[in-house]
């Protein structure tokens, strides 16, 4: 068989010369493309007072002003297209809990550049055509489920499009049709380990070989758990709808140190979240994005609020991301400390006695902000093994994170189950006292 460089495409084998000079010249177009046909662009750039020529080398990028989600909001829902709504193939959209939803929007260029970056991230997984696989990303206006399945028939594989939910059944696919690779939310993966246990059946006994998991931050010790349950290999893919869904960074299986962003269609930066300003390479902040060869919504300096950083490449030339810590709004300000739901995780995985199923539950005693960890007892573990789990996740936090929680071990079952995107803060604030936004 073939080894993994020579499966490489065109893009991935640009050395850093030819990829900057194309980055260069690809940015330019979009810039220019953006500003001729979107007038919110025309009106943000005029205001800035820069204009697409200015775009001189890749370092000018940072002149021109950042895009956020409620520009996206305000110009709902056709507002940010560049070509005419007959050119639009596609829609999707995000769930919009909190406000109204964005639309994005897809040409068939665009569709087919985007399989062309999942059918690329599959491969680097460690998918190869002749696969069988395993979609439960949810299909809809999600981009998960759709996103990668068009990725997974473009690289030539045959496509299980099980979507989320019914998860018995999921199982029975599983065992019946025999996938290698599976694509699903960590969360999810987490759920289907626990029906599969259910029915008895052993999940390192099945035919899956690799995971493609994202959609929501995981730590590394959730891919231990993972791979350890399910004996495969688990690596991350890292997209969001705006930019253009799954596939916009992705893990390589030989070396699972951090998601390779394909920078070829999408430039990224590294901000201060407060300032805005560029930081150096290498220091953490928040991730921005622009579009470099996307023609529905070109997207210039998307502001993602995912907190990262940037890496030199490894197993290919392109620049790593770290894995993502979490959202600048997912991110618990207790008592003048940062919490992010990953760092939890982290504590609550290493802990013996409790399963990997954890929720944050907020609370406000008089003026003080609360924060409860309820996490599950393995159901083989006795009582004092709860207890002692409880007091070593307490420490954890007070030595780890500097602030005092609160920790309930609470029955096997009995938080809720993801079929998507976990939602792991429960905040039972008043209203006015600030919701970190889960997702
Ligand atoms: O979640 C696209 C996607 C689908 C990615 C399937 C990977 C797999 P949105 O619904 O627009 O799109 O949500 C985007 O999800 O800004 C991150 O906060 C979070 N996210 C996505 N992938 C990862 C990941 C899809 N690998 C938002 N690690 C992003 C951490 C992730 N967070």
């Amino acid at each position: 068989m073939a080894d993994a460089t020579d499966l490489l495409d065109a893009g991935e084998r640009l050395g850093p010369d030819e990829l900057r000079a194309l980055q260069l010249e690809r940015l330019r177009a979009s810039l220019r493309h953006a500003y001729e046909h979107v007038p919110f662009y025309r009106e943000s750039f005029d205001k800035a007072g820069v204009r697409p020529e200015d775009c001189r080398s890749l370092a000018d990028l940072a002149r021109f002003p950042f895009t956020t989600k409620a520009d996206l909001r305000a110009n709902y829902p056709y507002g940010m297209f560049a070509v005419p709504r007959e050119r639009i193939r596609r829609l999707h959209a995000s769930s919009g809990t909190t406000g109204r939803p964005t639309v994005v929007g897809y040409t068939d260029n665009d569709l087919a550049m985007w399989s062309d970056m999942v059918a690329r991230s599959i491969r680097a997984a460690g998918g190869r055509p002749g696969d069988v696989v395993h979609v439960a990303y949810g299909y809809g206006l999600f981009t998960g489920g759709l996103g990668a399945h068009y990725g997974a028939e473009r690289l030539g594989c045959t496509v299980i499009p099980a979507s989320g939910g019914m998860t018995a059944r999921q199982v029975q696919l599983i065992q019946d049709l025999e996938p290698s690779v599976i694509m699903v939310t960590p969360s999810y993966m987490l759920t289907l380990l626990d029906e599969f246990e259910r029915q008895g059946v052993d999940p390192r006994a099945t035919s899956l070989r690799v995971g493609v998991f994202g959609a929501e931050p995981w730590t590394e010790q959730m891919r231990q758990e993972i791979e350890e349950r399910f004996a495969i290999d688990a690596v991350d893919i890292y997209g969001l709808s705006e930019v253009i869904g799954p596939g916009v960074a992705q893990e390589c299986a030989e070396t699972k140190d951090g998601l390779h962003v394909w920078e070829d269609h999408f430039y990224p930066e590294i901000v201060d979240p407060v300032t805005g300003e560029v930081l150096p390479e290498g220091e953490r902040g928040e991730l921005v994005f622009t579009s470099l060869t996307k023609e529905a919504m070109p997207v210039v300096r998307y502001r993602t609020r995912d907190l990262t950083r940037l890496l030199p490449g490894t197993a290919r030339a392109f620049r790593r991301m770290e894995k993502i810590t979490g959202r600048s709004d997912d991110m618990v300000i207790l008592r003048g400390v940062n919490l992010f739901p990953t760092q939890i995780e982290e504590i609550v995985l290493r802990t013996p006695g409790v399963a990997p199923h954890f929720q944050l539950r907020l609370t406000r005693e008089g003026r003080l902000d609360t924060l409860t960890v309820r996490a599950e007892a393995r159901p083989d573990a006795p009582s004092e093994v709860r207890e002692a789990a409880a007091r070593a996740i307490v420490a954890a936090v007070k030595d780890g994170i500097g602030v005092s929680v609160g920790v309930e071990i609470v029955e096997p079952e009995s938080l809720e189950r993801s079929v998507g995107k976990i939602r792991r803060i429960v905040d039972l604030r008043p209203r006015d006292a600030g919701a970190p936004g889960g997702c």
